[in-house]
């Protein structure tokens, strides 16, 4: 049987809590693991993009002053389409340039608040999200009030129904942070059906997306010929090593009941016009081989880790297909992912621990660390090697 749920909604407001590494320190979310990561040592935690810029982009760098001065010259709204337009064509989403309103957001955990609160504010308030993912979508969510209950990548891909589903929102992630899992074209149409059929919004984060081509077949028009309710949420962040400059796409049906536009005006006016410049020029890039060349880089580094920490000696690596920017690795038997990450910490690599990302279940977790890939290789190699010693001592000498 495939269940869909892990337990009741009402438990799950525990594993929001703060929680105390083994150093005893209180750690409440991954974000504050990424931010000590920022401070020193080798950041192989957080999965912005921070590998070198490319040729071409350095180009597109050293134009900087231009694109502001065109910025200046423009009018807002034109540049705001032309960034959308361009990068979301870029993905292969070329439905959503017709059937779909877009909101530009400073980030897409912006859109992600917006989106929680237009939720709140229409009476949606029970949301089957994702499980493991990452977790300041179950924060925001939970943040606002709304009510979660887990739904496994296994009922994604190969259920019919969700058990027990007493959701307004189906919430998905695709690809999946940290596992990479993509919600193949005939599954998302039928979770569209299936959510049209009962009046249930279906939200995507499909963040990660320009990492796997798998990911990039037209979900808006999956979406929009279904006749669903849908919100998706885009963004450049994880893509392009522009020092977080970056936007968040809000995308959602013109007959969607929540009211996005209204909460997004509450809160903001719109993205710098340079900003949006700055992306247009980058998804230009990108449509002209860099995206292509990203993923090539991303496999390098990816075959690089695993070649580096040996199955089955130093663990697993669970997600042979992830072709996204992280890569998680299943610790060896005996050692569990808080206490890893600490270690690894005093040796001054830092990798996220799998506790928060499963945020119904956070003890299941503890099996996982997540690596990022999207870094300089010599620091993907450097940060390879710390774990893989410090993993061959601890599986030979598991007192150490
Ligand atoms: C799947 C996913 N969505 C959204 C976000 C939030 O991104 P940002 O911090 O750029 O707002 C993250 C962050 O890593 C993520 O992994």
């Amino acid at each position: 049987m495939v269940g869909n749920t892990l337990g009741r909604p009402d438990l799950h407001a525990k594993a929001a809590q703060m929680t105390v590494d083994p150093d005893g320190d209180a750690v409440a979310n991954l974000t504050q693991f990424e931010i000590r990561a920022e401070q020193s040592g080798l950041n192989l935690a957080d999965g912005h993009a921070r590998q070198p810029l490319t040729a071409s982009q350095s180009i597109v760098i050293d134009s900087l002053p231009a694109l502001f001065r065109r910025a200046q010259r423009g009018v807002v709204p034109e540049l705001d389409r032309e960034a959308q337009v361009t990068f979301l064509g870029v993905l292969g989403q070329r439905r959503a340039l017709t059937c779909a309103e877009v909101l530009s957001c400073y980030s897409s955990s912006v859109a992600m608040e917006v989106l929680a609160r237009a939720l709140t504010a229409a009476g949606l308030r029970r949301v089957g999200l994702i499980h493991p993912t990452f977790d300041n979508i179950p924060d925001i969510l939970r943040g606002v009030g709304l009510g979660l209950t887990p739904v496994s990548e296994e009922t994604l891909r190969s259920a019919d129904d969700l058990e027990d589903a007493d959701v307004d929102v189906l919430f998905a992630t695709t690809p999946n942070n940290p596992t990479g899992t993509v919600l193949e074209e005939e599954r998302l149409a039928h979770w569209a059906r299936w959510c049209a059929e009962r009046g249930i919004v279906l939200a995507l984060d499909t963040c990660f997306r320009g990492f796997d081509p798998r990911a990039q077949y037209d979900h808006y028009a999956v979406l929009d010929d279904s006749g669903v309710e849908w919100v998706v949420i885009e963004d450049t962040g994880k893509l392009f090593p522009s020092l977080d400059l970056k936007v968040g796409f809000l995308a959602h049906s013109r007959r969607l009941r929540a009211p996005v536009r209204q909460v997004y005006t509450d809160i903001m006016l719109g993205v710098s016009p340079a900003i949006l410049c700055l992306v247009t020029a980058l998804a230009d890039d990108a449509g002209r081989g860099g995206l292509a060349e990203l993923q090539r880089l991303i496999a390098d580094h990816r075959a690089l880790v695993r070649a580096a920490i040996p199955e089955p000696g130093c663990g697993r690596w669970p997600d042979p297909d992830s072709r996204i920017s992280v890569d998680r690795l299943a610790l060896p038997p005996g050692l569990v992912a808080s206490r890893v990450a600490a270690d690894l910490r005093r040796r001054d690599v830092h990798v996220l621990p799998g506790p928060k990302f499963h945020w119904a279940d956070p003890a299941a977790g503890e099996a996982f660390l997540r690596i990022a890939l999207s870094r300089p290789r010599e620091q993907v190699r450097e940060g390879a090697e710390i774990i893989r010693a410090y993993l061959e001592e601890r599986t030979v000498n598991p007192a150490a």
